[in-house]
């Protein structure tokens, strides 16, 4: 069968499992341009499949040779639909670190779920011992709290006021003006619930409780920022307070780690298009503008550059951690340089339909997007019939 892509809205329905595991591919390749890192040797990826945490995973693989544990949400291959994009890069990923001797396995199922983190200690316990790198890189608009059964929803909404703004739709580069609601007191406690860092907490008390951190065990979590002009609708809008409270995490899990020397961080990443970024208004808008800016100036990153440096320039380097006034790891420098917002206010007045291809990269937005689905990738006969039975070989 020739898989093509089926975009619905702001998703799209099909996956491509060559493409995929091209993606992850040409990331294993990226990685092992740049040398070798000395990092950690045993790691949890929590939300392995995709975006920062598949590059985690690829990045602790095959920059430091790790052994890899990766839980995520992914759905398996059915017949007549194709499995969701993570299910098959954890495939092309399991199969690559194999062949080059190393361990990796999977656990698919919900992170937030008492069970999957049994499964998840068990495996540890049973395979590695301990590990000395959780990595924390889970996005969901769902949680199911595992203590009282209720289902929390996350919302992207401003604080406040009503947010009125441009915004494009990167399938058809309409520019248009929206304007967002603002959010009651339970869509903020909702959004905090879900992507706040009370289940990474719960991870890290977890994997303490039965010794499976081994002395001097790092864990990361990752979080944005972003410009003035996105905070109504991020920093400072319900999933701003969430990443305010993933933050203040960090410090009550240092704490927890103390007896064993263990730390917990945040690294505040560059704006990137992953399925979670598309669906937020005005968010594609600004990372058309940035894209365009970054290519220009040579300092664009995807996933894999951005973790890749991460572990190369900021964690893994025998040194003292650097670390903003707020105590994050800041790898979002190059995004938030003044020279690159300076312009993008300048470009944020004037885009319009007409002007956007030129100014903004939409060009590449939309590639960005196609990839995360594993289509629009050189080197993948796209005609050719796609074998559909791929799995993961370890779930
Ligand atoms: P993503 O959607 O690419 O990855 C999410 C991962 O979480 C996937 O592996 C998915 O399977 C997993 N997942 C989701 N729900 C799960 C569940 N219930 N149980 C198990 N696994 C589950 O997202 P991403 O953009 O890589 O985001 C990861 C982190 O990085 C988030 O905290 C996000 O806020 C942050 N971040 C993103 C950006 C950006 O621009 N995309 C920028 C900075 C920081
Ligand atoms: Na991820």
């Amino acid at each position: 069968m020739v898989i093509e892509p089926r975009m619905r809205g702001f998703i799209c329905l099909t996956a491509h499992p060559k493409g995929c595991e091209q993606n992850v591919k040409n990331q294993i390749e990226y990685v092992k341009s740049k040398g070798k890192i000395d990092g950690a040797k045993k790691v949890l990826v929590i939300g392995a499949s995709t975006g920062f945490g598949l590059a985690s995973r690829i990045a602790s693989a095959f920059g430091s040779d790790a052994a890899t544990i990766g839980v995520f949400f992914e759905k398996p291959p059915q017949e007549g639909k194709t499995a969701s994009p993570g299910w098959y890069n954890s495939a092309a990923f399991e199969q690559e670190a194999t062949k080059a001797g190393l361990y990796a396995k999977s656990i698919n199922g919900d992170a937030f779920s008492d069970e999957v983190k049994r499964q998840t200690l068990d495996m540890i316990k049973a395979d590695l011992g301990q590990v000395d790198l959780v990595i924390y890189s889970l996005a969901s608009p769902v949680r199911l709290h595992p203590k009282t059964g209720v289902l929390h929803r996350s919302t992207l909404k401003p604080i406040g006021q009503t947010f009125t703004n441009k915004t494009v739709d990167f399938h058809t580069g309409n520019v248009t003006n929206v304007s967002i609601e603002p959010a009651n007191q339970e869509d903020i406690d909702n959004t905090v619930t879900v992507m706040g860092g009370e289940d990474w907490a719960m991870w890290m008390e977890a994997l303490k409780s039965e010794n499976l951190l081994a002395d001097g065990a790092t864990t990361i979590a990752y979080s944005y920022i972003g410009p003035s002009l996105t905070e109504p609708v991020y920093r400072k809008g319900t999933i701003g307070r969430a990443k305010d409270h993933l933050e203040a995490t960090a410090f009550e899990i240092t704490d927890t780690l103390k007896d064993i020397n263990g730390k917990a961080y945040v690294s505040v990443n560059k704006a990137l298009v992953t399925q979670a970024s598309s669906a937020i208004p005005v968010i594609p808008l600004y990372i058309s503008l940035l894209y365009k800016l970054m290519k220009e100036e040579g300092i664009h990153e995807g996933c894999i550059e951005q973790i890749q440096r991460l572990y190369a320039d900021r964690v893994f380097t025998g040194k003292d951690i650097p670390l903003d006034e707020n105590g994050r790891i800041r790898i979002d420098d190059w995004e938030m340089r003044d020279d690159i917002q300076d312009k993008i206010a300048v470009l944020w007045e004037k885009a319009t339909t007409e002007n956007l291809s030129e100014i903004g990269d939409l060009a590449g937005y939309k590639q960005d997007f196609l990839n995360l689905f594993g289509f629009g990738f050189d080197g993948v006969d796209y005609l050719a019939d796609a074998n559909e039975m791929v799995q993961v070989p370890s779930i």
